[in-house]
């Protein structure tokens, strides 16, 4: 991979909220998976906990998912022009057709301040954002799941696990994933007063 091409692959990822049914190989999901973990993380403490839901599991997250919309629409209304609204409300109640939901939870300790732990988790969502894209899959990060995270947790299960119990797991973002099966414009990029050299 030259220099071009690894800023190419950066600036040509983009969120996809629309998706071909088809579903891509675990070997995939696996590697991209891989690709998460090798980011760094405060300590190397690795706390990221990655939950993968697919088949018959993903439709019964929609009803989650539409439930998400009703906590975000009225500030979203206010700030999408109304056909993005529109496709963004379709987006929510059909996660875009989406085969694969990656459910991305922090474990935080005491042995590591709060919001290191939650950046190292984010740091290996962007890895998985990236590694999609160079598998020819689409992806599009959602803290829409935060709106409910008691039900998301219920959900998955995650409240059984010794860690919830003891308030350590943390619910960051879901991740959607499958083949492209649009090609949006790349959302604008605001260079202004967003970097000081001192
Ligand atoms: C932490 C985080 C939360 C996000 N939550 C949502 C979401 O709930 N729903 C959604 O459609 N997009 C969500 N996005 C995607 C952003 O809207 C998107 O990244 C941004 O508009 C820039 O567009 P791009 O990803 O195509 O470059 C989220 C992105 C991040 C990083």
């Amino acid at each position: 991979m030259t220099k071009e091409d690894f800023y190419q692959l950066i600036e040509s990822r983009k969120s996809i909220r629309k998706y071909k049914t088809e579903i891509p190989p675990k070997a995939t999901i696996e590697r991209i998976l891989a690709a998460a973990m090798h980011a760094p993380s405060g300590k190397n403490r690795q706390n990221w906990r990655f939950f993968i839901v697919t088949g018959d599991k993903r439709q019964e997250y929609l009803r989650y998912s539409q439930k998400s919309w009703l906590g975000i629409k009225d500030v979203l209304k206010q700030r999408l022009k109304p056909s993005l609204y529109d496709f963004t409300e379709r987006f929510f109640y059909t996660l875009g057709e989406a085969p694969i939901i990656i459910f991305c939870y922090s474990h935080n300790t005491d042995d590591e301040r709060y919001l290191t732990s939650i950046g190292s988790v984010y740091m290996a969502v962007e890895n998985i954002n990236l590694a999609a894209l160079v598998e020819g899959l689409g992806s599009c990060t959602m803290g829409a799941p935060l709106e409910i995270k008691a039900e998301v947790d219920q959900f998955l299960g995650v409240t059984t696990l010794p860690e919830y119990k003891a308030k350590q797991l943390e619910l960051l973002c879901a991740v959607t994933i499958g083949y492209p099966d649009h090609n949006p414009p790349k959302a604008a990029r605001i260079i202004e007063d967003r970097v000081t050299w001192l």
